[in-house]
């Protein structure tokens, strides 16, 4: 199993980076994965440890082995691509056995591993077809077949489900996940789906605009997000935020008063963001719960397992306020008006200016 580690690596295109004095170590047999938007240098990221683009500055370390400067076929990595890159004149067997050929492996040698290979993902009975009589999970298998059948040191995925509809997409995803860990190939898996990004990673990287934001596990990006930027990047809905002014020790939010949690002390007539999730504003009073005011439904949206409301408030600063109501229970309608409440803890607090989580801490 090999540690990656990537120590102020920057890449730039003419002047502008693609990818900006980043630093990160994936351990030995983890499974990392890396979430932007499109054009945040997610490939530009994997095409640099594959040695496909050299970096502007910085380096590149396999454990303690430097390979910032060793050509791609002498880093033995294994990249799985969005668009498969499979040899569509080739059988599936070919397209397996093409890496092992290349690196002069014996015919028999080559026999053995694309059967053992092929075994393990399912496909032993397509070996015989060309990609073009092959379902896209199977044309994704076999691609997957491919980065495997040479045992790399490392697994780079690029986006490779997004072009994989939507119900098989979570059956692959289960399926790679697994397989990674049983084979304990170390991975580094990009993608602009959080929803993926978050189910897959032991850790999960923020990447915008070239620049890591925060490296966390899933539970810890989503509940206390470093900034403004990324608590707006990840969760469906994003998290909500609401301007707030402290007065006379408490946050003043629209015509709610919330008390500051023990632990914190803040200055008189400062501003701050307060973020607070979909589904830890509740409808329901109890004597833990801070009013925050009454609301106005706006709009509804129906998902089976739970209905999303969009809330007018006067202090959100995103419009509107969304609110998570579970399956079952009472749920009002657009045009009500009701009262809205937020839990004593499971919030957050950032500074508007720069954007940083200042709570908790
Ligand atoms: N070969 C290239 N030449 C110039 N600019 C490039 C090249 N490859 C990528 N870029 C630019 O670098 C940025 C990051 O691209 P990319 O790594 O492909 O992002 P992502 O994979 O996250 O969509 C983009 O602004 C893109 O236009
Ligand atoms: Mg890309």
């Amino acid at each position: 199993m090999t540690r990656l580690r990537l120590q102020q690596l920057t890449k730039l295109y003419g002047t502008t980076p693609a990818v900006q004095e980043l630093s990160l170590t994936v351990e030995p047999g983890e499974f990392l994965t890396v979430v932007g938007p499109s054009g945040s240098g997610k490939s530009t990221l994997l095409r640099l440890i594959a040695g496909l683009e050299m970096p502007s500055t910085g380096e590149i370390f396999f454990d303690d082995q430097p390979v910032t400067h060793l050509p791609p076929q002498a880093r033995d990595v294994g990249m799985v691509f969005q668009n498969y890159a499979l040899y569509p004149h080739m059988t599936v067997f070919e397209n397996l056995a093409f890496p092992l050929r290349l690196r002069k492996w014996k015919r028999e040698a080559i026999r053995e591993r694309v059967h053992s290979v092929a075994r393990l993902l399912g496909v032993e009975d397509l070996l015989a077809r060309r990609p073009g009589e092959l379902s896209g999970g199977q044309r994704q298998r076999v691609a997957l077949g491919r980065a495997l059948v040479r045992s790399p040191r490392l697994f780079l995925f690029d986006e490779p489900l997004s072009n994989v509809d939507a119900q098989l997409r979570a059956a692959m995803r289960a399926e790679l996940a697994t397989l990674q860990r049983t084979l304990g190939i170390t991975a580094l898996y990009v993608t602009h789906d959080q929803t993926e990004a978050l189910s897959l990673g032991d850790r999960v990287a923020v990447l915008i605009a070239g620049q890591l934001l925060q490296l966390a596990p899933a539970a810890e990006l989503y509940t206390k997000p470093v900034s403004v930027t990324v608590a707006r990047f990840i969760g469906t809905p994003p998290m909500n935020l609401l301007t707030a002014t402290v007065r006379h020790g408490k946050l003043s939010i629209g015509s709610a008063a919330i008390p500051l949690p023990d632990s914190l002390w803040l200055p008189e007539d400062s501003h701050w963001l307060l973020g607070v999730r979909a589904e830890a504003l509740t409808l329901s009073a109890s004597e833990s719960m801070h009013p925050l005011g009454e609301v106005r439904v706006r709009a509804r949206e129906y998902a089976g397992h739970e209905v999303l409301l969009a809330l007018e408030h006067p202090a959100t600063a995103c419009s509107p306020l969304m609110l998570r109501v579970a399956a079952g229970q009472p749920c009002p309608q657009p045009g009500d008006v009701i009262p809205l409440f937020l839990p004593p803890q499971g919030w957050c607090l950032f500074e508007p200016e720069s954007g940083a989580r200042i709570f908790p801490p």
